[in-house]
């Protein structure tokens, strides 16, 4: 046999190998509806080429080391105590100044499946039970403490903590299945996503693959207790945060790797537009005082997953090779951990970014918040919060 026979023939058996999938080792075997999508990634020319080339996260302190499994969203509250923090088993845990103690949590149906376990990741199987709260935030003149639960919808819980109570589940009769990030204006109105309504959280991976555009932003209004939809068709929504003056909104999209603005007041309300260009897949977005925005940025965007966005065939036969999701999905973010961070201006400018490249010290940002000089770094992937001290 020839060379190019032998490759013929090796294509055809992985070919019908990957049609069959016999053995069920691929990543996507479990899920018989998976298609994958179109990602329309923006040009190369588009993405910022800025670089933190002294990798100044490295500088980073770690704290709470193995306290703490899988924080996702940092908030202090209106009397500036915490950090609050939702962790991996669905408590929101409290830093009293000396220890971590139980705040609050989402779900009433909690038992010993909660249970601590060694990793982040162990705890994916339990999470629709336990609960696992994402996005936090604080009603600056209530001390109410609002929560995106990934699997509970928008809650809500008092000063004092306890079981949270349920704010809503549904949007248009359409219930919620991966909500995600929230934020509250003056009147208490909230703006969040629900990041999917095909995938929950527990299966994040096989919606990164496969570019699912059926995200969601919504509004929930305290009056009307009605919840309504301002965007749809999203893939992978994400992290939300108001403009300091309340003049819109910015949401991401994590699969196109991209910040969106929406208008709340002024000619334009109601309507979206393109904010920003990301080097990479963003988590969260929380403002500073001044009003800019920094954004959470698990890894940068690499080639690779450049090319399975825009061309979603090629994307289903990889994924139907029998390597496991989380081998996948270490490829798709480049091999290795890669921590980003950027600042942007209210007007969409990049003013700083910060990286450990090499995943050394911080690994994977979900959210950064800045609290006196200095930045809060939370990640559902890590058991730590990471404190970057700015010059
Ligand atoms: C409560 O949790 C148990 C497992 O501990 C589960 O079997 C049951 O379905 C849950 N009930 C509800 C209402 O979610």
């Amino acid at each position: 046999m020839t060379f190019r026979g032998f490759l013929g023939l090796l294509f055809l058996v992985l070919a019908v190998y990957c049609g069959l999938d016999p053995f069920k080792h691929s990543a996507i075997s479990e899920f018989p509806d998976y298609v994958s999508l179109k990602v329309e990634m923006p040009d190369w020319s588009l993405v910022p080429t800025d670089k933190d080339d002294q990798n100044l996260l490295q500088k980073s302190e770690i704290k709470f080391l193995n306290e703490i499994q899988g924080p996702e969203s940092i908030a202090f509250d209106p009397l500036g105590r915490g950090p609050y923090t939702g962790v991996a088993d669905g408590r929101i845990l409290f830093w009293n100044g000396l220890k971590w103690t139980d705040f609050a949590y989402t779900s009433n149906n909690r038992s010993e499946l909660c249970d601590l376990k060694p990793s982040p990741f162990a705890y994916l199987k339990h999470e629709h039970i336990c609960g696992r709260p994402l996005g936090l935030r604080f009603d600056k003149k209530t001390g109410d403490l609002y929560i995106a639960d990934a699997y509970l919808g928008l809650m809500k819980v008092g000063p004092e903590g306890g079981l949270a109570t349920s704010l809503t589940t549904e949007a248009e009769g359409v219930p919620l299945r991966f909500t995600n990030d929230l934020d509250i204006d003056d009147e208490g109105n909230v703006y969040f996503t629900d990041s999917s309504i095909v995938y929950q959280r527990r299966n994040f991976m096989q919606l990164v693959f496969s570019g699912d555009d059926s995200g969601r932003v919504l509004k929930y209004d305290p009056t009307t207790k009605q919840t309504t939809v301002l965007v749809r068709n999203l893939q992978f929504p994400n992290g939300v945060s108001l403009s300091k003056d309340k003049s819109f909104f910015l949401f991401v999209e994590g699969s196109v790797g991209r910040l969106r603005k929406y208008w709340l007041k002024g000619e334009k309300a109601g309507t979206s537009e393109v904010f920003a260009i990301l080097p990479g897949y963003p988590d969260n977005v929380r403002t500073n005082e001044k009003g800019e925005f920094w954004v959470a940025i698990h890894c940068r965007r690499s080639l690779y997953a450049y090319y399975l966005g825009l061309f979603p065939k090629l994307r289903t036969f990889m994924l139907k090779l029998p390597i496991s999701a989380k081998i996948h999905f270490l490829i798709q973010i480049g091999g290795r951990p890669h921590a980003v961070v950027a600042k942007y201006s209210p007007e969409g400018k990049l003013l700083q970014i910060l990286e450990d490249s090499q995943g050394k010290v911080v690994k994977a940002v979900s959210e950064v918040e800045e609290k006196d000089g200095k930045l809060w770094m939370g990640s559902v992937l890590m058991p730590f919060i990471a404190v970057y001290d700015l010059p």
